[in-house]
């Protein structure tokens, strides 16, 4: 697994970029690792809003995988990529991506699966367009390389 992510590109579309700072750290000095899903939450949650075209709350986190471990100083790139629109849910693929203090290489450190249900103003569940996912840009393949 240490190897996992190298040769590839992050899937989906850059949501968040930001830096882990020394207040993010658990009582060892380490990144915590619920920072690091608060932000992946933020991430897939923006695509997830944007695609429901308003108010919207995490309803169940699968299939995280913390692969290794992110550093104060590290830059955490957060990607996002839609995997299904339902009736009133939106599931999202969800990828943390680090690179290193005075490095330039992104390491995936980070993975998980993400749904969220669009929500009216009295917080029930609301229909997603059906139609929405038309609208959607296309999705990239990961193997294929892209700029950065
Ligand atoms: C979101 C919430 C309003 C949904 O209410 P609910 O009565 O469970 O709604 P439903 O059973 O109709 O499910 C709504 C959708 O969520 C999906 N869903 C519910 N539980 C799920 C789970 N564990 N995993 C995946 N999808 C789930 C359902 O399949 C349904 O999707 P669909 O309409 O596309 O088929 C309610 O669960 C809630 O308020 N949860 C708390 C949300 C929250 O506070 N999140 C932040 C945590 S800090």
């Amino acid at each position: 697994m240490a190897s996992e992510g190298e040769g590839r590109e992050p899937r989906g579309a850059l949501s968040i970029q930001t830096l882990s700072m020394p207040a993010d750290t658990n009582q060892d000095g380490d990144i915590f690792g619920g920072w690091l899903l608060g932000q992946m939450d933020i991430a897939g949650g923006i695509l997830a809003c944007t695609t429901a075209k308003g108010r919207t709350a995490t309803v169940a986190v699968d299939a995280m995988t913390f692969r290794k471990p992110v550093y104060v100083g590290d830059i955490v790139c957060l990607y996002a990529d839609l995997i299904r629109i339902g009736t009133t849910s939106i599931a999202v693929h969800v990828e943390a991506w680090a690179i290193r203090r005075n490095e330039m290489a992104r390491q995936l450190v980070t993975e998980g699966n993400f749904t969220y249900v669009a929500l009216d103003d009295t917080g029930r569940p609301r229909k997603v367009d059906a139609g929405l996912e038309a609208h959607l840009p296309p999705r990239r393949d990961p193997s294929q390389k892209q700029p950065r």
